[in-house]
């Protein structure tokens, strides 16, 4: 499926998230009417087992809610307003599961799963996910990402045939990562910080038959630098920018 994506592909990053509150079905709406490539979202596991789809490790900033997302049952995190933080009008949205996500957004657009359990790597996220992925016949239209290994290496043993991508930190863990960790790793994608990206990172990476997406860029000076080097993918909150970006350096 990575092959049939646009290049560079434009990825909603949390969905259209300079748009609407991140995460949320709107949010992906947004990013299939604004003509993003691909969204992506974060997942993660509540405390009754289901997935659910929300970046941070608390509710307290994307939410009216307080306290952790692994602590809180679904019931509990489903009466919560997880849109007025960004503007009143979207007071009625809810932190959606990964099963609604799949259900309504289906295989309108690709869809970038990061596995989220950074706080909780030995739990079954990965596995839950990957039945997700089945029921929903998504296989060809899903990827994998993770800046933990042995949660993509669960991912990719419970559904090979889904693509997977190792995200980077900046640094020295993001070197460590790139150099030496990802040489242990079955990948097809890196996805390092814009900052981390150069001209030879990509031709080394592509040397070695893997894709490069970098995360996360809001800047149409970076845009271009980056497009202009030859990445496969951007993560972005503003899909329109990217777009008009991607237009001018194609032209
Ligand atoms: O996948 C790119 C990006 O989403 C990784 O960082 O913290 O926004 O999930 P974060
Ligand atoms: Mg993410």
């Amino acid at each position: 499926m990575l092959a049939q994506l646009n290049t560079p592909a434009i990825i909603a990053h949390r969905g259209a998230s300079a748009h609407a509150p991140e995460n949320t079905l709107s949010a992906f709406k947004l990013a299939i009417e604004k003509q993003a490539d691909a969204i992506e979202l974060d997942a993660k596991l509540c405390a009754s087992g289901e997935v659910v789809v929300v970046h941070d490790a608390t509710l307290d900033r994307t939410t009216n809610g307080t306290g952790k997302v692994n602590e809180t049952s679904l019931s509990d995190l489903k009466v919560l307003d997880a849109g007025s933080w960004f503007d009143d009008k979207f007071a009625s949205e809810r932190i959606p599961t990964l099963d609604e996500v799949f259900g309504i957004i289906g295989d309108q657009i690709p869809i970038n799963v990061e596995l989220t359990n950074y706080t909780s790597a030995g739990d079954d996220l990965a596995v839950k996910v990957a039945a997700l992925v089945k029921r929903h016949k998504l296989t060809g239209s899903v990827f994998f990402s993770s800046f933990h290994p042995l949660t993509l290496s669960r991912a990719r043993r419970a559904i090979p045939e889904v693509p997977c991508a190792f995200l980077t930190l900046d640094g020295f863990g993001g070197w460590l990562a790139r150099n030496i960790i990802a040489l242990f790793l079955s990948h097809q994608v890196i996805q390092p910080p814009y900052m981390n990206v150069t001209k030879r990172l990509i031709t080394r990476a592509h040397r070695r038959g893997k894709r490069v997406n970098s995360y996360t860029i809001n800047d149409a000076e970076i845009m271009r630098r980056l497009f202009s080097w030859g990445i496969d993918g951007i993560f972005t909150d503003d899909v329109p920018l990217a777009r008009q970006v991607r237009a001018e350096v194609s032209a």
